[in-house]
């Protein structure tokens, strides 16, 4: 039986031929999915509003008048104010020389490159505001939110014309974020590469399924195949919101090293942890994560105090080009990764596939 073609509420509100959503940092493959007529979700978390500001400007040039979002995190527990500088002083002792061991242990050298981690949105209020401030007078078409929703965003946005997309993992969130008007809610699920909740994608997507009224449900967390968006699509979802299966495609500007363990990876290399950024994060499991698994290890830090005792770690890791002691958000559905192939071969393959399965229901 031939398949059937996924028009879904999503493509018609966010005005696209496939149900599909990028979430990447990578520009190229944002404008790549847009190209092949998905939509695409530029995580900006840890740009200044400069290079954001740029960065838009740049998709536009590429896409024109094809929409796209921007996505940003807004932890509520954020500082108002204080340079990394100044937070870093604030960590406590046991977590310093616990941090100093384990670089000692694996000869972590130093990082050659300013540390990225150090402009995150959620290091504190001043930054964050100033990134909203940054998509609010872009005009951006959508702006996303995960990790913290204020609400003045969402008046703000839609004053402008602006979509707003709540990206939630727990049932008590999607229903805040209806409240305050998002137009869409990305159900995160337990296999999702990045910050995520404790329920699993199959039982978060219908549940909150049962609360949106009229309002797209997009499924997250393990999506990589064309199985998982059918899957998606039948527990009531109107599209899916995927990150891990672009990690590795040709556009991708992930470090090759990074690339190579995410095609050889499976769900078991991954592990969902605090001692990252301080919230739930599913990541590819390193020494950074496998000491802080350790029962001596001090308890992770609060948001943003753990970001900034890892952030050393991360950079030196990458700038050192050490695979051993790198690691990347990455999803369980990471298996399913396969390539380097194209994004626009990688999002057709994903609408055929699952078009072909519900031909098969009738
Ligand atoms: C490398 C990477 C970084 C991510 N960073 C963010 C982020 O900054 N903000 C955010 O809202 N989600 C972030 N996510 C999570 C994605 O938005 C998405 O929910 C997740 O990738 C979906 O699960 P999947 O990876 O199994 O497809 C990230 C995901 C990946 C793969």
């Amino acid at each position: 039986m031939a398949g059937v073609p996924l028009r879904t509420r999503l493509c018609e509100i966010l005005g696209i031929e496939h149900p599909v959503i990028a979430f990447t940092h990578c520009r190229e493959v944002a404008v790549a999915a847009i190209r092949a007529g998905g939509f695409a979700v530029l995580g900006e978390a840890m740009k200044t509003a400069d290079e954001i500001q740029e960065n838009v400007r740049w998709l536009r040039s590429q896409v024109g008048d094809k929409p796209f979002g921007i996505d940003l995190v807004l932890p509520s527990n954020a500082p108002q104010q204080g340079t990394p500088e100044e937070l870093i002083a604030q960590i406590p002792e046991p977590h310093v020389r616990y941090k100093e061991r384990i670089h000692a242990a694996y000869d972590v050298p130093l990082p050659h490159n300013p540390v990225a981690l150090r402009q995150w949105g959620g290091l504190n209020k001043r930054l964050a505001l100033a990134q909203i401030d940054c998509v609010l007078d872009e005009r951006v078409p959508a702006i996303a939110t995960g990790l913290g929703s204020p609400e003045f965003l969402f008046e703000a946005a839609h004053e402008r014309g602006i979509q707003m997309i709540g990206l939630i993992g727990a049932t008590r969130q999607a229903r805040r974020v209806l409240e305050m008007g998002a137009d869409m809610v990305v159900a995160q699920g337990y296999d999702a590469a990045g910050h995520t909740g404790a329920m699993g994608t199959f039982s978060i997507v219908p549940e909150v399924v049962d609360i949106a009224g009229d309002k797209p449900v997009i499924a997250a967390g393990g999506v990589t195949t064309g199985s998982h968006l059918a899957a998606a699509l039948c527990l009531g979802a109107s599209g899916v919101w995927t990150g891990t299966v672009w990690l590795a495609a040709e556009e991708s500007d992930v470090d090759p090293l990074v690339k190579q363990r995410i095609l050889q990876a499976t769900g078991d290399d991954t592990t969902r942890t605090a001692c990252i950024s301080g919230k739930t994060m599913r990541v590819l499991k390193c020494p950074w994560t496998e000491e802080w698994g350790k029962e001596e290890a001090p308890a992770a830090l609060a948001s943003p105090f753990q970001m900034l005792l890892s952030s050393d770690y991360l950079q030196a890791a990458n700038d050192s080009r050490r695979a051993d002691l790198m690691t990347e958000a990455v999803g369980q559905g990471v298996a399913f990764v396969d390539g380097p192939k194209p994004v626009g071969e990688i999002l057709h393959g994903m609408v055929d596939e699952a078009g072909a399965i519900l031909g098969r229901f009738g």
